[in-house]
């Protein structure tokens, strides 16, 4: 089964070609960072401008890179939410109308979904991964989101944990910018933070051991904010072990909720997804401090943690009948819930 993914969710305009929900034969993305990045964030105008300006390029591109054309196709996949209403409206027009011109099936995608079943994608000519085997505990650490999932089967989750307040991702961006280091955040300080002493400095581990499995990154980013404003020279010459600290502690914090879950809940699979999930320092840790209590760790490789189309399609071809709608009926949904 071969499925155009269209993912417009944010500020990435994206279209991949996926076959089973397994292969991506293409994963095409237009990035806008350098049209938000004067901004120090995204803003919501000319993210949907620029989808609608990029898309049917976006699309040409993933056809052509996957071989294929349009009428080699099974069906549509498209986000239609969590995500900005404007952004998420032109993939779902450009969806709606290839469901109708080719009378093709149309799949309403959860964007949060997505990010949980880019676990299942290798490119094409790659190994294929060995998926997670349900049940196992989902890790979706991104910009908008830090939500803990017990996927009980590949299409059956149950919400146990989420940020009470700021998004992991969201922390990264934030603390980049008050150490001057541009937009997007993460990337620039997972990068920064190698050169870095982890110890240099103890910033709080919001509701570390609180019993529940939920996560807080408000207080750390303040925490930061208030030692940057007591001592200004550590932005110039303690830079990157600022960083690293920081680093730290969003890493700790996640490593001991989701492994914490797994074991309460006497899981043998941690899944991590999401932009965050490209962190390096995470990935180590999360492997190495689950392997000490025999947990597998699946992650997605780097292409296919941030926001992208293949994962789209994996989780249409994953939830089959479950998010298929007719193509009348596609909508968006700004706050689709798991
Ligand atoms: N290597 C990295 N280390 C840390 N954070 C990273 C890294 N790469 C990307 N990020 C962060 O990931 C986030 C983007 O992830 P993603 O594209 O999944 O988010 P989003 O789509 O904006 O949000 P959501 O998926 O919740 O709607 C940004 O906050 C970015 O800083
Ligand atoms: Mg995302």
């Amino acid at each position: 089964m071969r499925l155009l993914g269209i993912e417009t969710s944010c500020d990435d305009t994206a279209a991949a070609v996926v076959v089973d929900g397994r292969t991506a034969l293409s994963n095409v993305l237009a990035s806008q960072d350098e049209f938000h990045r004067e901004y120090g964030g995204i803003v919501p105008e000319i993210a949907s401008r620029k989808h609608a300006e990029t898309l049917n390029f976006v699309i040409r591109h993933a056809l052509a890179a996957a071989g294929c054309s349009l009428r080699d196709l099974d069906g549509i996949a498209v986000t239609c939410g969590p995500g900005l209403p404007g952004s998420l409206v032109v993939g779902v027009a450009a969806a709606q109308a290839l469901a109708w011109s080719l009378d093709l099936p149309v799949y309403a995608v959860n964007h949060l979904h997505g990010h949980l079943f880019a676990n299942y994608l290798a490119p094409a000519g790659a190994e294929p991964v060995q998926p997670p085997q349900a049940p196992f505990v989902c890790l979706v650490v991104s910009g908008g989101h830090t939500d803990l999932i017990h996927v009980e089967a590949p299409d059956r989750h149950r919400v146990i944990g989420r940020t009470v307040d700021d998004a992991a991702g969201e922390a990264f961006d934030k603390v980049a910018r008050l150490l001057g280091l541009g937009f997007p955040g993460g990337p620039a300080i997972d990068r920064l933070a190698r050169q870095g002493n982890p110890h240099a400095f103890d910033f709080p581990r919001g509701l570390a051991g609180d019993g529940s499995f939920n996560f807080s990154f408000s207080g750390l980013k303040t925490a930061v904010r208030y030692f940057l404003d007591a001592h200004p020279e550590a932005r110039v010459d303690r830079a990157a072990d600022v960083a690293a600290s920081f680093q730290a502690a969003v890493v700790d914090a996640l490593c001991e909720k989701t492994i914490g879950a797994a074991r309460r809940l006497g899981l043998r699979g941690i899944a991590l997804a999401g932009g965050v999930a490209a962190n390096a320092a995470l990935r180590r840790e999360l492997r190495d401090r689950a392997a000490s209590y025999g947990i597998a760790v699946h992650m997605p490789a780097l292409a296919y943690c941030t926001d992208n189309a293949a994962m789209i399609a994996a989780a249409a071809y994953y939830r089959g009948d479950r998010a298929r709608v007719r193509p009348d009926d596609l909508r968006v949904d700004p706050n689709f819930a798991w």
